[in-house]
């Protein structure tokens, strides 16, 4: 064989199942969320009783497990039930009404509707009128909500889910919202606000102990017997614990074990956890830059050149680079602070007047 044929042919990998790694893995074992789920569920309960579900605010830093409880829970309905359909919408991927609707057209109806020429209410009425003929309720969560408000599709989405038995009596409707922020920052309109009132449900950040148990779990059911020292996982324990995120520590395991694999090595080594938890500084933050539009990473770049600060000045330089509006700019700002890129703060401190100067958040040369 020839020597690239014998590269590839090299396959001895540490992974015994690398998704077990991946982002959207359901772990086997969920522990420590035993009184959240229970919560789930007497939300849940009703329904299956023929009754309404109620609705739930799910709330917790990232990484706490708020979305792999709410899609265990909606795993385990479905299983026990055909009297509940339950849609999980990732709010960050669809975000716009007809988007959201179209998720749950595709979970009740069996197919998305065609992307145009569907006025948004025959979508809305298919989904309703099968769910009535199966003599079902819906569950819709909407899962990161936050990317719903920032082009204000929430207040619509929710009103138009919560609302539906006015047009079709009978029908039995419920939101779990999910969110990061422990405050809910968003206004409701008054007439969506009384009918959303939800339960609260919080997710607590994990102690130490927990993120090292899960993280053990983690790399017993992913990698080889060996592959890793109990040493190394504590290292790795204790990096995502100061950084209050479970996430990173299972990010964590996996590069070490790509890099220890790149370097030929059949077990992750100190040197290898080291390089990854330098690599893994700069990617979230990476990560976050890289989903911005080109219009995002424009004002960024703006705040980044440092010759101005304060909101008006800023947007004239905005709108000479871009041309859009200032409503858009207004967006663009709320969107960046509400994912910590940018602050703002009223240049007049007894608040009367509306400028506002911001501030870049992050060092001025993770600006490509
Ligand atoms: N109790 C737990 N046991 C095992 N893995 C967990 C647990 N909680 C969270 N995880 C894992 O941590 C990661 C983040 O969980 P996720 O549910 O996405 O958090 P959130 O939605 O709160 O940001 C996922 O990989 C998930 O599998
Ligand atoms: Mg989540």
């Amino acid at each position: 064989m020839g020597k690239f044929k014998d590269i590839l042919a090299y396959d001895e990998t540490l992974f015994k199942d690398e998704r077990v790694f991946d982002q959207d893995y359901i772990p086997k074992d969920f522990n420590y969320r035993d009184s959240q789920l229970e919560a789930i569920a007497v939300c849940i309960r009703p329904a299956l009783r023929g009754g309404r579900p109620i609705n739930a605010r799910i709330f917790g830093p990232p990484a706490t497990g708020k979305t792999t409880a709410v899609k265990l829970a909606f795993k385990d309905v479905e299983e026990v039930t055909d009297k509940v359909a339950c849609v999980h919408i990732n709010c960050q991927v669809h975000s716009s009404k007809f988007a959201v609707f179209s998720q749950i057209h595709k979970k009740v109806v069996g197919h998305a509707p065609p992307e145009t020429g569907v006025p948004f209410p025959r979508v809305y009425e298919a989904v309703f009128k099968k769910l009535a003929r199966n003599g079902k309720s819906l569950i819709v969560a909407l899962d990161d909500m936050n990317y719903l408000f920032y082009d204000r599709h929430a207040n619509e989405i929710i009103y138009d889910i919560l609302r539906a038995y006015e047009i079709f009596p009978g029908a039995k409707t419920a939101i779990f919202s999910i969110l990061s922020e422990l405050e809910f920052p968003y206004k409701l309109d008054s007439k969506v606000a009384s009918m959303f009132r939800p339960q609260e449900i919080f997710f607590q950040p994990y102690k130490y102990s927990e993120i090292l148990d899960i993280l053990k779990d983690r790399a017993e059911v992913g990698f080889y017997p060996g592959v890793i020292s109990e040493d190394l996982i504590e290292k790795i324990a204790e990096y995502a614990f100061s950084n209050g995120d479970l996430r990173v520590g299972i990010e964590i395991l996996r590069v070490s074990a790509l890099i220890a694999e790149a370097e030929a090595s059949r077990k992750v080594k100190l040197e290898h956890v080291e390089k990854a938890l330098e690599k893994s500084k700069n990617l979230h933050l990476k990560n976050l830059i890289n989903s911005l539009s080109s219009e995002e990473l424009e004002l960024l770049k703006i705040l980044a050149s440092e010759k101005e600060n304060e909101s008006g000045k800023v947007y004239e330089i905005f709108k000479k680079n871009t041309g859009l509006s200032y409503t858009k700019f207004y967006r663009i700002i709320e969107k960046l602070e509400g994912i910590r890129l940018i602050d703002t703060k009223f240049a007049d401190k007894s608040g009367k007047g509306r400028t506002r100067n911001i501030f870049l958040r992050v060092d001025k040369n993770e600006i490509p």
